[in-house]
């Protein structure tokens, strides 16, 4: 088997509940996600829903069939290596829009899922192409999934459809690629379309590393004795610069500390051990896809995803931290994703609470003073970010946080 190339780009898969974006990831990353080698890789994948693959193409062959994810060609050569990418697949049910915005932060480019036997668009599809174009994630590849279900009238017409929803949004000129991911039909054409339409983004490796930090772990096994542990593993993705083992990592916001009844946020050091990525140890690693980052804090400090949302990176070097921030305000003309109707947006008031999706940090805030176009708002946890940056708000209706708008860091 070929050695695992490190992932250099993430894509997001995003639509509905049931449309196909699991079945369509294990189709594209098939034998190559090998999810049991490793237990930190195992955790990761399982969870977050990460798979890689390693796109190639067989040279002799004309488009689209030229390209594969298979290691043979039909005649029996060894197909040529593309580029490995790794999938992001974010959860399609309505309660789970929190983890599927802080996904997207990490994302380069997006596959929107979209089932050729139901209307379009159904509740989430409409609410994550709101997210991507909230976050400003323009490279989008359109996947029409199911066509096995329904007749070529049924398919054309919902092709229609989907033309007609993305009208007007980010997605507009994105390709429709009709596909089955169960009968893996057209996935050949699906992965020349992501070759075109989802660059790898450029980036300068000598600038600073950063890290945002998506998950983090205790990976010892219950009853490890003290001498047998293995240090605390933090999940995510280099946005830029590379990391080796030996570098030190400041974590900020860090971690709440809580001395004589006063409780505050202090950065947190680490020392990396050990990384991995594709599915190997690796000696150093650039942006794309998951990593694992074997530090030497203690498992008790990462255990449980306790350090999620937080951004790592070379002491001094990160973002500034605010536990209360101005955000200028853009609200939405109305409220998707909603089974019960959509609604109207009213202007935000004071005293009203926020939840707020910061790069991978989810926090809940409180807005101290509502000014129409701009409004402030303390935090209940801090979060590590640049000015400028987008904040995706939600807000409370009915029984579920709903995504109303976004914000810009002042
Ligand atoms: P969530 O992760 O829960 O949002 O769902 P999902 O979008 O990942 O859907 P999933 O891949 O789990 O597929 C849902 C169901 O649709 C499963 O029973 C799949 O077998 C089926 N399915 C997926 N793709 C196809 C397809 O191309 N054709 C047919 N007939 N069924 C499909």
């Amino acid at each position: 088997m070929t050695a695992n190339k490190q992932p250099e780009v993430n894509i997001g898969l995003v639509g509905h509940v049931d449309h196909g974006k699991t079945t369509l990831v294990q189709a594209l990353s098939g034998q190559w996600t090998d999810q049991h080698s490793e237990e930190m890789k195992r955790g990761i994948s399982i969870r977050l829903g990460y798979a890689d693959a390693t796109f190639r193409e067989c040279p002799g062959l004309d488009e689209p069939k030229r390209y594969t994810v298979d290691e043979e060609c039909p005649d029996g050569s060894e197909s040529d290596v593309l580029r490995t990418v790794s999938f992001v697949d974010a959860p399609g049910h309505e309660t789970l829009m929190a983890t599927m915005l802080s996904g997207a932060s990490i994302m380069d480019g997006a596959v929107l899922v979209i089932s050729a036997s139901e209307d379009v668009p159904q509740a989430q599809t409409e609410e994550h192409l709101m997210a991507l174009d909230i976050i400003g994630i323009e490279n989008i590849v359109i996947a029409q999934n199911k066509i096995d279900l329904v007749d070529r009238e049924r398919a054309e017409e919902n092709y229609e459809q989907i033309q007609e929803f993305v009208k007007g949004t980010v997605a507009e000129d994105a390709p429709i690629v009709p596909v089955s991911a169960q009968q893996e039909v057209n996935l050949d054409l699906l992965i020349q379309t992501i070759e075109e339409e989802i660059p790898t983004p450029d980036r300068d490796p000598e600038s600073d590393p950063e890290l945002l930090v998506a998950r983090s772990f205790d990976i010892n096994r219950p009853g490890t004795e003290w001498d047998g542990l293995t240090g605390g593993v933090l999940g995510g993705t280099l946005s830029e610069g590379k990391l080796e083992p030996g570098d030190t990592l400041e974590l900020r916001p860090g971690r709440e500390v809580e001395e004589g009844g006063q409780t505050e946020w202090r950065p947190v050091k680490a020392e990396i051990r050990s990384l991995q990525a594709g599915g190997d140890s690796v000696e150093e690693v650039t942006p794309g896809g998951l990593l694992g980052v074997g530090t030497g804090l203690d498992p008790a400090i990462t255990k449980g995803d306790a350090l999620a949302g937080r951004v790592a990176g070379p002491p001094g070097t990160l973002p500034p931290v605010h536990d209360s921030f101005t955000m200028e305000v853009n609200l939405l003309d109305r409220i998707v994703g909603s089974d019960e109707g959509e609604g109207e947006i009213d202007d935000i008031s004071t005293g009203e609470p926020l939840m707020l999706t910061v790069g991978t940090a989810t926090t809940v805030g409180s807005v101290t003073s509502a000014r129409g176009e701009e409004c402030d708002v303390k935090l209940k946890r801090p979060v590590c970010a640049e000015p400028g940056v987008k904040i995706a708000i939600n807000r409370r209706v009915g029984a579920r946080w709903r995504l109303i708008g976004y914000g810009t860091l002042q």
